[in-house]
């Protein structure tokens, strides 16, 4: 496996067309796109990394996972109440079903459910104090305290996240949103512009993939419902493309790093910053595909 993850960094390297960096947030637009790193955490606890594996990405929508394992904890199955179970076929931040569908977003992957999740996890507390509980479960799931969160990536975010704002409004005038928009931004702004390197990312993915030693950080059921959204709808209007390529459970990030989890086996972090056309990362998603396919890694059999 690890001379297949150094073949697997090395074409990356060498690959003509790495995709497009983001550049809607203004501080991640100067990311160098020719980084790429891969970490895999294996059930018995050993870890395998290649290339730039222990440099620090801007973790964006992949925080939506552990997010969303925070919400569950707080309330359970009422969260069901307030965003679906379902693919959204359109892009991460389309405002489009939320008005055929009164205000409940499909699922808590695209931006507007991960809104909603924010707002459960957040409740009655501050930002500070809901922001310290999704750390701890992090650095916790992890095993590492120097996870940390880049406070320009999150001011870059409020500053230009007019489209954020408009989901949250428009959650609002639902009565989808238990706190005010600005304080719900603020702390979704915040939990996306966490930073970890592939190793931490892969690391803090086991308590998805029912590992011996791992504390048992959500109940069985819940680390199977979560991994199924995370197959359905964890690459926004690429998830069909990702199941059928990678054959296993991923959720994406705009900085271009991707959490996957092979249940009983696994869970993988890769990270290269250039996205495809769904705003999925290029190369990750290739990487995976390659990495699945010789490990024959597949929640399909
Ligand atoms: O809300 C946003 O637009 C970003 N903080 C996160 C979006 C994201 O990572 C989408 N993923 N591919």
């Amino acid at each position: 496996m690890q001379e297949l993850l150094l073949e697997i960094a090395e074409a990356a390297a060498g690959s003509p067309d790495k995709g497009n960096v983001a550049t809607y947030i203004p501080e991640l637009a100067g990311v160098d796109p020719d980084q790429f790193g891969i970490a895999v955490a294996l059930e018995d606890g050993r870890l395998l990394t290649a290339g730039d594996a222990d440099v620090p990405f801007s973790i964006q929508s992949v925080s939506k996972v552990f997010a969303l394992a925070l919400a569950l904890g707080r309330v359970g199955d009422q969260l069901w109440y307030r965003v679906g179970r379902e693919p959204s076929g359109l892009s991460f931040d389309s405002i489009l079903l939320l008005e055929r569908e009164d205000g409940i977003p499909r699922n808590p992957f695209i931006n507007a459910g991960a809104l909603v999740t924010t707002d459960t996890y957040l409740a009655e507390s501050n930002p500070r104090e809901a922001l310290g509980e999704l750390l701890r479960f992090i650095r916790a799931a992890a095993d590492d305290d120097s996870i940390h969160i880049n406070e320009r990536v999150a001011q870059s975010e409020i500053a230009t996240g007019h489209r954020n704002f408009s989901l949250a409004h428009y959650l609002a005038s639902h009565g989808n949103m238990r706190s005010a928009v600005d304080k719900v931004l603020g702390t979704y702004c915040h939990q996306c512009a966490i930073e970890m390197t592939c190793r931490q990312l892969a690391l803090a993915g086991r308590f998805l993939i029912d590992a011996d030693d791992m504390p048992p950080l959500v109940a069985v059921q819940r680390r199977r419902r979560i991994n199924a959204l995370m197959m359905t709808c964890g690459h926004y209007d690429g998830s069909g493309d990702f199941a059928f390529r990678v054959g296993l459970p991923g959720k994406s990030g705009v900085g271009g790093g991707i959490l996957v989890i092979s249940p009983g086996r696994a869970s993988i972090a890769v990270w290269s910053p250039g996205l495809n056309r769904y705003g999925n990362s290029k190369l990750g998603t290739e990487a995976m595909e390659t990495f699945a396919k010789r490990m024959g890694w597949s929640v399909f059999g």
